[in-house]
Order: C-alpha cells, then structure tokens, then sequence
C-alpha cells in the first residue's frame, strides 16, 4: 500500500508536474466553466475509427446521452463510433460512461488517457456536463452541424477532473414580451446555456406590451393580447408605425421544452402578476378593476396602472391559466412575476377597498401579498411548484416557501435569508445584460447602466458578511436580458454573449477558483466556439475600454481596460492616431476638459487588436 501510493505520487509529480495552467495550457485546457480540480497530464487520446463507446444501453438517458455524443462526432468528422453496453469487451481506444454512486447530481469525473476516457458521474445530469467537458477539449469544430472538410485530427489532451458546480441555480432570462423572440432563437439560446453547464432557462413570457404564450381557454390572450399596433418605446420616441407581435403555441412550447430537456435545462416560466399585465387584460377587460374601460395591449414601454384585479374571475384566469402551463412545463419552479405594480387602480377600486377592509388588510402592499399569497397556495398545492417572485414578494410581508428573486440590489436577498428564505440573486447592477458593455456614445440605445464583462465575472452570489448556516438559502445567480431595446435574436446575442458565459463561470465555481486573467485566456476559444455556433457576440472584449465615473459630470480620472490577455494599450490624449510609439498605458490617465483620448491594444508581437476607440472628455 505503502508502496503503491509512493509510485502515484511520483508519477502525479512527472506527469502534472510541468504543467500549470497559464499559457499554453490555458489553451490546452480551456474549459469554462473552470472545473473545480483539473489535473493536466501529458499526452492524448484520438477519436478514430476505432473508437467505442460504452454505456448501461438499459438507461435510458444515459444511452440517449451516448447517442447523442457518438452522433455529434459523426456529423462533423464522419467517425462513426458504435454505441455499446457497459458489458462489452474493450480494447483499447474506448470512451465509457460510468455510472457510480455518490457524486453530486451535477458532479461528475472525467479521466483521459491515451487509451481510455471515463466519464463518471451518478445522475445523467452529471453525465452530461462530462460530456460537454469532452466537446470544449475537442478541437473547436466539434460545435457545428456540417462535415469538416479539414483533416482534423480529434484529439483530446489528457487530464484528471473532478468537478461540481458551486450553486444549484444558473439561469439566464430572457424577455419575450417586450419582442417577441421565434422558437427557432429559444433553442439556439438554451443550446448555448447548457453548453457552459448553466441549467435554467427563465422564460419571461407575458408583458404589458404583449402575451406570448397560447391558452387554449382562453385565445384572445393571443388573439389580441400578442399583438401591438406599433412600438413607441419610452415616452418622448415616435412610434415606428410597424404592428407587432408573435406567440408560442403549446406544441412550440413543447418542442422548446423537450430540447431543453435533452440538454439539462429546466425552462422557467413566468406569468407576470398582478402587474405588468396590460396585455391580458386588453384581451379580457374583466381581469381590470374597471372591465368598462378601454384597453389595447400598450405601444410604449414604463410601468403601465391596468393591473389585475384581486377578485374571483382573475384568480379563475389565472389558475385555468397554469392549469393548462402544469402540462407543458414540468419545472419544479415557477415564476409569477410580482414587479413593479402600481397600486392606482386598487385605490381607485371601491371592490378592493371593501375587500381590504374584509381581510383586515393595512395598504394595497398587503392586498398584494394577499394575491401573490393565494397564487402560491394555488401553484404549491395543485401544482405542486415552488414559486419564484421577483423582491416586491418581499415587501408588504412575506410569502413563506416562495423564493425571492433579488433584482434591486442586494437588500432583497439579505432580507429573504433573515427570515430564512431562499433567493436568487439578480442584481440589476452585474446581471442585467441589457447594460452597455461599451462606450455609450457609439453603441445602439440600451438601458443607460454600463456592465463591462469583468464586473460580470467578478460577481459573486455570497457575500463575504453572509454567516455560514446562511449561505445555504442563497440557490444561485441569473443574468436577465429584458428586451426594450433589443428587437432581435442578434442583438439578443450581441447583448448576452460572452457577459453569459462570465455568469456561468460565477455560478459554477466557487468564488476562489474564479481566476480572471485565466478566464480571458480561455475565451479565446471560448469565442470560436461561439464563431461556431454562429453567434453575434459583442467584441468589446477586443477593444479599449474607458472606465471612469459615469456618475460626473466631470470624471478627472480615468481607466483603460482591455479585455483580451497579454496586450499592452497604447495611448495619445492630443487627438493623434495611437501607434506602437505612443505611451503605453500603465494606470489612470489625468484628464483635461476637451482632451480626446485614443488607444489601441497591441499584443506582444506588434500585431493590433480590435479597433482604435477614442472619447473625448
Ligand atoms: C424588473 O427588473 N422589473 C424585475
């Protein structure tokens, strides 16, 4: 025994040894999320027409999982690699799906050797994310859909990982109110999430500005509630004079839940209430205090008044509503929204205050949390959902066994855990990826905030002051991409990456594994990747950033950042064209009023990176 383990630590040592992780392995291994251990070793293994593959064929996901992998490799390389089980004799060049006891349900253990690769994991869960290990060491062209005509050799270094995610919840939201998003996109979106082993897709799917999903009792809601005459955006824009509109219907919602399934990914959905259901109540005026008015599903964005009224046919609508969404969604969670409700109407309403009085309730935050409250017992006990409200279900009282989604701020999430609530932390400030993540000046309109990738992937959901037997209600992290000023799936695209991939890299490792300088490197294949997918990526990451106090009038300082690694800035603040001559930038930069500003990043080699950006201050 002695022995035997003297001879491991002596081979660990030669073969781990001369590896760290900087550099060229960042390359070699540029796995993102970063697994929790990775222990690089020399040599590899070669998918080649030799190769099996081994699994329990008796499991159903697990042998889906193998099809799945042996049939990604052969669309894009031809190798077809047969699928057999666990059973069969091997020898040699063999890729094995092992399923043992005692991991976490998304942990898994990856080994590669020049002969055998094991992935091991006990729930299919686990399995799946070792397998999206193995695509990110594969040469890049394993993501795609065609052939390679290259000759690739699909080789894929050799290592020991052992990984887990650090939180259960990692989600991106995505607003289909606001514009409506095809099918097409939500798979795309979802494809790329699970990808980077986040495991939620929150899908916002009613707005005042439209409806998006059918209810087959109720189809005005997407007869009329989908639709809006035009787009006036916030108040002070011209409308565009174009209709729009567009919804889901319960077979797209299955088909986008299936192919979230086979990918690990649990779809969310949330139905706004009692606010932001504008749209609703234009197709069914009665679900308003005031069924007498006149509605239309809204042209401009802002906090709309018509809200739901807390009376019988509402909360009928609503639970006929989930009743048909338990069919379609079978997430343990659901959302119900809970934002930004005015109480104008609800005062206005003599049934609501005579139903205030009734319940012996102090203000209209308490009737909120009265509705919110008798939705929850709806969706718990015929449901049988967990519900998630965004963290005005705090205010006004709480709602025990929902969860928080804590956008404003931290504040909400703090005050979830003293009551010993699980959250969700969302706070607009470093996850709401409709920010800038460039210059304002020369970026299409967005939200007004400025989010750079790095204040991305330095957040972090747990806080240093959180006690220990705190930290446990704390599920997770999301980013949420809301949709005033994002028309299409490009921009959509444009927004969330790689600010998504920053968020999963938050939620997947423990906050001191997270290693900026490692995970730029590895984004360098973290974006072919992306190229592959055909996705329309910011490239900030290549250009210069100018940080300063956004908050001044007159910022005296500021800070030049560039994302990509291993680049120096050069500078000039006298309006000339920077070159490799000009100041290298080392730290803040004095300025003056007038003084125009420009850089350039340049690697070592002289070679330029991304585009000159200037700003005149
Ligand atoms: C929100 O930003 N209203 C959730």
């Amino acid at each position: 025994m002695q022995v035997k383990s003297s001879i491991h630590i002596i081979l660990f040592f030669l073969l781990v040894g001369a590896f760290n992780l900087s550099g060229q392995n960042s390359e070699r291994y540029s796995i993102i999320p970063q697994p929790k251990v990775l222990n690089p070793v020399t040599g590899e293994f070669v998918i080649n027409n030799q190769t099996a593959l081994l699994v329990n064929i008796k499991n159903d996901s697990w042998k889906e999982l193998a099809d799945n992998f042996a049939a990604q490799v052969q669309r894009v390389s031809g190798i077809e690699i047969p699928v057999k089980d666990i059973s069969s004799p091997h020898f040699g060049n063999t890729i094995i799906f092992k399923n043992v006891e005692n991991l976490p349900t998304e942990g898994y253990k990856l080994f590669v050797t020049p002969k055998i690769i094991t992935i091991e994991s006990t729930a299919p869960n686990g399995l799946f994310y070792g397998i999206q290990t193995l695509y990110q060491l594969l040469p890049v062209q394993i993501y795609g859909n065609e052939k390679v005509s290259k000759k690739i050799k699909w080789n894929i270094p050799c290592c020991e990982i052992n990984d887990r995610p650090k939180f259960s919840y990692r989600g991106i939201m995505l607003d289909v109110g606001r514009h409506f998003m095809p099918k097409e996109f939500i798979m795309k979106l979802i494809d790329l999430l699970s990808m980077h082993k986040q495991n939620i897709f929150h899908w916002h799917l009613t707005e005042d500005q439209g409806w998006r999903v059918e209810i087959k009792k109720y189809p005005k809601l997407t007869d009329v509630g989908a639709w809006r005459k035009e787009t006036t955006g916030y108040p002070g824009t011209p409308g565009d004079g174009k209709p729009h509109g567009g919804f889901y219907t319960q077979e797209d919602i299955k088909e986008v839940v299936e192919y979230a399934r086979q990918r690990y990914v649990t779809v969310v959905p949330e139905i706004e209430l009692p606010g932001h259901s504008s749209a609703a109540i234009a197709a069914y005026p009665e679900l308003s205090c005031f069924p007498d008015r006149e509605y239309e599903v809204p042209t401009g964005w802002g906090i709309k008044k018509d809200v739901f009224c807390p009376n019988a046919k509402t909360f009928q609508f609503l639970e006929d509503v989930f009743t048909e969404l338990f069919d379609l969604f079978p997430s343990p969670y659901y959302h119900i929204g809970g934002d930004e409700c005015p109480k104008d109407r609800w005062k206005e309403s003599a049934y609501c205050q005579e139903l205030m009085k009734v319940l012996d309730l102090q203000n209209e935050d308490e009737l909120q949390i009265f509705f919110v409250q008798r939705m929850n017992n709806f969706l718990r006990e015929k449901g049988k959902k967990t519900v998630i409200g965004w963290d005005e279900i705090l205010d006004g009282g709480s709602v025990p066994s929902t969860i928080a989604m804590s956008y404003r701020g931290h504040a909400p999430a703090m005050r979830a855990l003293s009551q010993n609530m699980y959250t969700i932390l969302a706070p607009n400030r470093w996850c709401y990826l409709d920010y800038y993540q460039e210059d304002m000046e020369k970026e299409p309109k967005t939200q007004a905030l400025f989010l750079p990738l790095r204040k991305v992937y330095d957040y972090y959901p747990v806080s240093d002051t959180i006690r220990a037997e705190k930290q446990k209600f704390i599920l997770g992290t999301q980013g949420c991409i809301w949709t005033e000023f994002i028309h299409t799936p490009e921009r959509v695209e444009y927004m969330a990456f790689p600010r998504a991939i920053a968020l999963a890299e938050v939620g997947w490792c423990d906050k001191q594994d997270k290693d900026w300088d490692l995970f730029r490197k590895k984004m360098l294949k973290g974006f072919q990747r992306l190229d592959r997918k055909n996705v329309n990526y910011s490239k900030a990451f290549y250009n210069v950033v100018y940080n300063f106090d956004r908050k001044s009038t007159f910022p005296k300082k500021v800070a030049l950042t560039l994302d990509y690694p291993e680049t120096k800035i050069h500078y000039t603040i006298n309006g000339k064209e920077p070159t490799r001559n000009s100041p290298i930038y080392s730290d803040s930069i004095t300025i003056n009023k007038n003084d125009i500003i420009k850089a350039k990043g340049y690697l070592k080699n002289g070679t330029q990176i991304g585009k000159m950006n200037e700003k005149r201050f």
